[in-house]
């Protein structure tokens, strides 16, 4: 059988090593931290330091990287690579306005020179694999990846994620696979490409194999209060099957354990908890239950540890006395 590959995407303030190990136990076979900005990488600024925290458990690991200058991201890269990263990944996909309109991450689309500049340079500076991260290109007028994976490719990096939207389109939309496979059906193109946008179910990353034949897939929203999405999946494309729904009970725990360990990383209750938050509002675990509201409030406003599993437990009650 062929592997079917499920990476963690990238995400700001989510993939950080407490989420990434969970999302790995539960079969991500590869994790990427959160962007890093390479101007603060270089100042040493301790925040930003902290963001190159990886260990041996969560390998593989690629370290994302943004900035607009091909010098101080080449610095920025080799500062990366003291940290011993498998992979140093190259943001040219981040849409939001301090970034792409700063020229940095998306806005790199609109000055491909300069994008191409920046991997070269961080490509001659380090001996850890590069791979890039992108979009399709700008706006719809603009749909600049077929030639982009070329030249990339030509610069010597290793594999290309694609998430298939412009920046206009921000997260608005549906992601394009058509134009992911058409990168990956190419037959100049022999690095690896993977495919990324709104895979949210096993069947979505069947399609993405099977029909748009990428490498591998990058998930991300859908992992929100839901890092067993990878098992789900991997289960789907081994067998066919669906996998029976893990008892709410047990997706109770992961969410308590994904808690804990952001209060263990963060060293802060408050904080760890608020962290999580936007976990649980996007969690299966919490959808469609009857007369929910009051709890839910409860549940994202809840700032005590020992409060909140009482909570959530009580919420894992209801739910199975409702299933019942
Ligand atoms: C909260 C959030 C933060 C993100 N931060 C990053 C980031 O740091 N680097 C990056 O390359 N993409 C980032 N992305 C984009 C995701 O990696 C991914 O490309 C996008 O969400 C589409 O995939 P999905 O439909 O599976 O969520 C972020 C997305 C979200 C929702």
């Amino acid at each position: 059988m062929r592997p079917y590959p499920l990476y963690l995407a990238p995400m700001e303030d989510v993939t950080d090593p407490a989420f990434r190990l969970l999302c790995k136990r539960f079969g991500a076979d590869r994790v990427y931290t959160e962007f890093i900005n390479c101007d603060a990488l270089v100042r040493s600024v301790n925040r930003t330091m902290q963001k190159l925290t990886i260990s041996e458990k969560e390998r593989p690991v690629a370290i994302q990287l943004y900035g607009k200058d091909p010098e101080t991201m080449a610095w920025a890269a080799r500062i990366a690579e003291e940290a011993e990263p498998d992979f140093i990944d190259l943001n040219f996909g981040c849409p939001v306005k301090k970034v792409a309109g700063k020229g940095a991450g998306a806005g790199l689309l609109k000055d491909i020179p300069r994008l191409l500049q920046i991997t070269e340079a961080v490509v001659k500076a380090v001996r850890t694999p590069v791979t890039v991260k992108t979009r399709l290109g700008w706006d719809e007028q603009n749909i600049i990846i077929g030639d982009l994976a070329l030249r990339l490719q030509d610069l010597g990096v290793r594999e290309i994620s694609i998430h298939g939207r412009t920046r206009c389109q921000m997260y608005k939309g549906e992601a394009d696979w058509t134009e992911i496979g058409k990168i990956k059906h190419n037959p100049l193109i022999h690095i690896p490409i993977n495919g990324n946008g709104d895979i949210t179910a096993p069947e979505d990353a069947r399609t993405a194999f099977d029909t748009y034949g990428v490498d591998a897939i990058m998930i991300g929203r859908a992992t929100f209060g839901r890092p067993w999405i990878f098992r789900e999946i991997k289960y789907f494309l081994e067998t066919g099957e669906k996998m029976p729904a893990m008892p709410v009970k047990e997706q109770i725990d992961i969410l308590k354990e994904h808690v804990d360990n952001s209060i263990e990383w963060l060293q802060d209750e408050r904080k760890g908890i608020v962290h999580s938050r936007s976990h649980f509002a996007a969690s299966p675990v919490f959808k469609g239950i009857a007369n929910f509201k009051p709890m839910r409030i409860q549940l994202l406003r809840e700032e005590k540890r020992d409060n909140l599993f009482a909570l959530m437990d009580e919420i894992a009650t209801l739910i199975t006395q409702n299933e019942g």
